[in-house]
């Protein structure tokens, strides 16, 4: 098991998930951009990189987690990059979420050095990352992926080998379909039921254990009565994802109506400004549509 892991990217998602490997016994080795927030993990035990391929030099298995398949791009293969630095034999575990697509050819590019890409993308959160509880769906070698089991479980509990490169980030699109159109869902019914007159948390406690269960009725739909936009995921981010939904979809010309009709109520948010808010502000969409407001009364 390599004890020595490489760690870029410490935002919200990153930087927890950097010090549940510290805590497990890895040694870690950190880089972001922005430095302060590397500083602040060398009093807790990582060593500080100045830069991607200098990192990629000191550790036999790298880790990313940076916004988006541009940020992905150049940490690995831009000037400076992990590809200048890295070892034959060594891994790239990519755990952003980002392009199927551009995966296959970032694993192509690492391929031809001799080192392997597992794709690993997450669900389930910044509480997840802080909890090491994460679900991540790996994509590449059989082999590799065991090698870097131990690695994985210190962030995560639900970890899936799902196939060959790229197919973890394919199942992370599926998983967007899937907390998209339920969130859809939530919405719309509780803007029946507030029409309809019912006691919406009521409601809520009626139907959350029953066929109707889901993480988004449970978690989000008492924050929408309560009109707390908070973001746990931000409407910026939702948007990527399914822009890299309908990309994936168009290559394959599968059509998505629903989650297509989702992408535009979350365009028409993010020109009102509503971006930085969490994807539970949805319902302010349907409720420009049908004119309810969704609103707990005491
Ligand atoms: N937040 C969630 O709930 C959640 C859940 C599941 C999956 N994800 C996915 O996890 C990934 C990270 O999300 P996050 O919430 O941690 O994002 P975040 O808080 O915005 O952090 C983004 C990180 O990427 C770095 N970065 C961005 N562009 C870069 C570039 N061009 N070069 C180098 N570094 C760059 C940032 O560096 P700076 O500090 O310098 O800005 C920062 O460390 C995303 O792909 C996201 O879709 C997020």
């Amino acid at each position: 098991m390599e004890k020595r892991v490489g760690f870029i990217g410490l935002g919200s998602m990153g930087m927890p998930m950097a010090h549940n490997l510290i805590r497990a016994g890895f040694e870690v080795v950190v880089y972001n951009r922005t430095t302060s927030k590397a500083e602040q993990m060398v009093s807790e035990g990582a060593k500080k990189a100045g830069s991607p391929r200098e990192l990629a030099d000191e550790a036999p298995v790298v880790i990313t987690m940076v916004s988006d398949t541009p940020a992905v791009e150049s940490v690995i293969l831009g000037e400076n990059g992990v590809i200048e630095g890295i070892k034959p034999d060594s891994v790239v575990i990519d755990m952003s979420t980002i392009s199927p697509q551009a995966t296959r050819r970032i694993a192509a590019c690492l391929g031809e050095k001799g080192v392997h890409m597992l794709d690993a993308p997450v669900s389930g959160g910044e509480q997840g990352a802080i909890n090491g509880t994460l679900s991540i769906m790996v994509g590449g070698d059989a082999e590799v992926f065991e090698r870097c089991r131990p690695t994985l479980e210190a962030m995560g509990k639900n970890i899936i080998h799902v196939g060959s490169n790229s197919m973890g980030q394919t199942v992370k699109l599926v998983n967007q379909i899937l907390v998209a159109g339920t969130l859809n869902a939530v919405v719309e019914a509780l803007i029946f039921a507030q029409k309809s007159g019912v006691d919406l948390e009521k409601a809520i406690d009626a139907v959350k254990g029953g066929a109707a269960a889901s993480w988004q009725l449970t978690n989000l739909a008492p924050r929408i009565i309560r009109r707390d936009f908070q973001p746990g995921f931000m409407i910026d981010l939702m948007q990527k994802d399914l822009n890299l939904v309908m990309g994936a979809a168009r290559e394959l010309k599968v059509p998505l109506p629903v989650t297509s009709f989702i992408q535009q109520m979350y365009y028409s948010l993010q020109s009102a400004g509503e971006g930085k808010s969490g994807t539970q502000a949805l319902v302010k969409a349907m409720e420009c549509l049908t004119g309810v407001k969704v609103e707990q009364v005491e």
